[in-house]
């Protein structure tokens, strides 16, 4: 049998396997909530603009609900031969209302329809994201204000740079996600227009109100050219790869605490909440959370160059090709929101061992630095060669077999006989923590006073 809805011009149903590789229905079903809204709102507008009848109007809206009610009870039963989630409605609005379901369609197409219930269901992903984000923001501040003063190494070349504070850790992450958070927004403000009224491509000879439409549906302005509207996937691809970038940032930290909570390591003590045990060693307490947080960027980086590809050289306007569009996305974000919730359960539960990450600040002669300024400093050594003779003084205490603290005041002398046991006091972790005050550095008061400001922020 043809097409109900579109099989004026046809004798014949599809093949079975046209049927298959052409519906969308089965992913594009979560899009029901936003197509019933862009039907509700264009029905609306059609009556006000006398396009349709109001009693008209007044059927398709009920009408509507019901079919809502039906599907968030349900009780739908979804047609692959309607292919996508707006035939299907708009089937069992005719079954539901009668022939006034056939007006809903009028100075609309589904090219524009797709393009609404896209930009809307995405829309509420990324409010969804921010809200998430913000809550992992929240929970990385409560614990960069506890551990404001823990002391820990930090690394570049994952080998022991100089000491920080466990908090500024944690902030330099609240920092990323702030970021994140940005780019989803400025996403959402270029998405934030309304495409309802582009119609196939050409807009339409009937006199609709696009800005009646927009503000129905929480958009900022009508789209401004109909052919570009039915065409643009943008907002999926700006949304996809900001998504992408804070799976990343999210995968950093992750893979941190799969290293901070090794036996080698032991810096963090993770909660039994949010690891695995084994089936074999019964030992272990495997990061299994962090492990897959780690490795969801495979699949939002993936879905972000499966719709690249998809819409590269597509000519203007809709291809059938941008149905391909939806299910990568959906599993893109549904990941992005897993790894984000299993991140925030992580930090809040996990428990720093102050002692282990101090003992490994203080080891690797972590405080050198410190010394070549207080050569700059006190002696006015230019810094080149205070790094010079700091070395010296590493490689000695490499030979003794002591950190830079043990090292006794003739041996330093041997190297510079200008140093005095002043010196002593610039090489403890905590002095060393403690001194570096400059904005955005280490220092506890610093960390206290920024973790303190975010969780106002972040409350407010
Ligand atoms: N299911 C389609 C999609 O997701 C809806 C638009 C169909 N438009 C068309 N002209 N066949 O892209």
């Amino acid at each position: 049998m043809a097409n109900k809805m579109w099989g004026g011009r046809f004798q014949a149903g599809p093949d079975a396997i046209m049927e298959e590789i052409n519906a969308s229905i089965g992913f594009d079903k979560r899009l029901f909530r936003q197509d019933i809204a862009g039907s509700k709102a264009h029905a609306a507008m059609l009556a006000k603009q006398g396009i349709i009848t109001k009693s008209d109007a007044a059927e398709i809206r009920k009408g509507l609900d019901q079919v809502q009610g039906e599907i968030e009870a349900g009780t739908f039963t979804f047609s692959r031969a309607l292919e996508d989630i707006h035939l299907n409605v708009e089937s069992r609005l005719k079954d539901v209302i009668g022939p006034a379901a056939g007006r809903l369609h009028t100075a609309r197409s589904r090219n524009d329809q797709v393009a609404v219930d896209f930009r809307l269901y995405v829309r509420d992903t990324v409010d969804h994201f921010d809200m998430q984000l913000k809550d992992l923001q929240l929970a990385l501040a409560e614990k960069a204000e506890a551990h404001a003063a823990t002391i820990m190494p930090g690394f570049t070349h994952l080998q022991v740079a100089q000491p920080v504070t466990f908090g500024h850790h944690m902030l330099a992450y609240v920092e990323m996600l702030a970021r994140d958070r940005s780019r989803l927004a400025d996403a959402r403000k270029r998405m934030n227009e309304n495409p309802l009224g582009a119609a196939a491509l050409a807009g339409t000879s009937f006199p609709i109100d696009r800005h009646e439409t927009a503000k129905a549906l929480g958009f900022d302005r009508p789209t401004r050219n109909s052919l570009d509207t039915v065409a643009d996937r943008d907002f999926v691809l700006e949304t996809l790869s900001a998504s992408a970038i804070c799976a990343i940032h999210l995968s950093r930290l992750a893979e941190e605490i799969v290293i901070w909570s090794t036996s080698q390591f032991r810096f963090v003590k993770l909660s039994d909440k949010f690891t695995t045990g084994s089936s074999i060693m019964p030992q272990k307490r495997n990061p299994d959370a962090a492990e897959l947080v780690r490795a969801k960027p495979g699949r939002i980086i993936g879905a972000l160059l499966s719709l690249l590809t998809v819409m590269k050289g597509l000519p203007l306007t809709y291809s059938k090709d941008m149905q391909e569009d939806k299910e990568p996305a959906f599993d893109g974000f549904d990941n992005l929101s897993l790894a984000i919730a299993a991140t925030t359960g992580m930090v809040k539960d996990m428990v720093p061992n102050e002692q282990e990450m101090r003992k490994a600040a203080a080891s690797g002669f972590s405080t050198a630095t410190d010394l070549a300024d207080w050569l700059v400093r006190t002696l006015k050594m230019p810094f080149r060669e205070a790094h010079h003779v700091t070395g010296s003084l590493v490689a000695l205490a490499e030979t003794e077999g002591c950190d830079l603290p043990e090292l006794s005041l003739p041996l330093m002398q041997s190297v510079e006989p200008r140093i005095t046991k002043d010196v002593y006091k610039v090489l403890t972790v905590e002095n060393s923590v403690a001194s570096r005050v400059s904005f955005g550095g280490t220092a506890p008061k610093n960390v206290k006073r920024e973790a303190k400001r975010w969780i106002k922020l972040l409350k407010a």
